[in-house]
């Protein structure tokens, strides 16, 4: 059996912890970045095997990659393997021209930049440090240094945030001429900070959001740039596809292996988590093991409700064929008729609409365990 061809690899350092935040993330933690970068290759090491000798994509997220000492994050770069596309995820703030060299020396073809908002006020209620004009002079480094790929991420239905103020945000994004956007609903994660103080507002504005979304669509699509996954835009340039092919492999099922803490990994039936803790995956890994982690089997149910609920994520349609053991068919007609969902018979696409409705329309689509509609 041929191996994963794609790798994700998660760094979690990042200069402060942001409160509306949940990823697996620390603050500082400088005297362990060296020691992380050698347990991540080391890990790496264990598990070559789940990888194909060639790979299509490796994407360092986080966390924050490009806030590692610069040793540490040129040694971690040498030491992965190659991919056709290699994304860094990046934090405005952190990118000089220096490190936007050292991107391009280390073969990464793609980055991709938290920008969040453009709105000094908005930023400062996410309690972001970057301001705008961090956003725009990471954006001129990485263009200087030859990044021809990078993508923005985008905040919406940040508490306070205007129709004028999202609209002000699309304009200064576009500005920039960025290949690829990311523009997210914010999510009042629980348990966190942001989520204590601003919870009800966030709970108020929720039926602003489509509208938030629709106008997003509408200004994005109208500049050039194809909507191909709910949150996700790409422009669309003759003989080149700029659709993130790290994040694609994820909505297509494909498996994947995840290092660091808090990685996971989806390796034919098995997925399988790393614990989050720090101190446990050095240890571990110091001794040559791999790190704690859980494992769960994927029943093939529990697949296809996946293929379904990420494929119809997309622009492009999910063949019926192999998924109609979870497909509600009473579900399938009444979704029809109301144009939330386009059926030829063959395959399945949601509708504009539909897609601007979300995952709703896809939870609907499909039967769950203790379900007592008909398969
Ligand atoms: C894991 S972060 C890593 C990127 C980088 N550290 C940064 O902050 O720009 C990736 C993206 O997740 C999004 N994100 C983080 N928290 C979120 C939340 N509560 N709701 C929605 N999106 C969130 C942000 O847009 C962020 O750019
Ligand atoms: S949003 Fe980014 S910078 Fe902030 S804590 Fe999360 S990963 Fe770190």
């Amino acid at each position: 059996m041929s191996g994963a061809r794609h790798l994700y690899v998660h760094v979690p350092f990042c200069s402060q912890r942001c409160d509306y935040c949940d990823f697996v993330s620390l603050a500082g933690r400088r005297d362990r970045h060296t020691a992380y970068v050698e347990a991540l290759l080391t890990e790496l090491e264990l598990e070559r095997d789940l990888l194909d000798l060639e790979l299509e994509t490796v994407y360092l997220g986080g966390g924050t990659p490009t806030f590692l000492e610069p040793n540490a994050l040129r040694t971690l770069l040498e030491g992965l393997p190659g991919a056709s596309e290699l994304t860094v995820e990046a934090n405005p703030e952190t990118v000089t021209p220096a490190l936007a060299a050292a991107l391009v020396e280390a073969r990464v073809n793609r980055v991709s930049l938290g920008a969040q908002s453009f709105q000094p006020h908005l930023l400062e209620l996410l309690g972001r440090r970057a301001g705008p004009d961090d956003v725009r002079r990471a954006v001129e480094s990485l263009r200087r240094a030859g990044v021809d790929n990078i993508s923005l991420d985008l905040l919406y239905g940040i508490p306070g945030q205007s129709r004028a103020d999202l609209d002000a945000d699309l304009h200064e994004a576009l500005a920039l001429e960025p290949e690829h956007l990311s523009c997210y609903e914010l999510e009042a994660k629980p348990g966190t900070r942001f989520t204590r103080a601003h919870g009800a507002e966030l709970a108020e504005q929720a039926d602003s959001l489509e509208d938030h979304l629709e106008r997003i669509v509408e200004r994005l699509t109208a500049s050039g740039y194809r909507w191909y996954e709910t949150a996700n835009f790409a422009r669309i340039e003759e003989g080149r596809d700029l659709r993130s092919r790290h994040n694609l492999s994820y909505w297509y099922g494909h498996d994947y292996l995840g290092i660091g803490i808090g990685a996971v990994s989806t390796l034919g039936i098995s997925r399988r988590r790393n614990a989050a803790s720090l101190p446990r995956y050095l240890a571990a890994l110091e001794r040559g093991e791999r790190p704690p982690r859980e494992t769960e089997a994927l029943d093939e149910a529990t697949k296809l409700r996946e293929r379904l609920m990420l494929g119809l994520r997309l622009d492009e349609p999910v063949a019926l064929a192999g998924v109609e053991a979870v497909l509600d068919r009473g579900a399938l007609a009444r979704l029809s008729d109301l144009g939330l969902v386009e059926s030829n018979g063959e395959s399945i696409t949601l509708s504009r609409r539909g897609r601007l409705l979300g995952g709703a329309v896809s939870a609907e689509l499909i039967v769950w365990p203790g379900d007592l509609r008909a398969a």
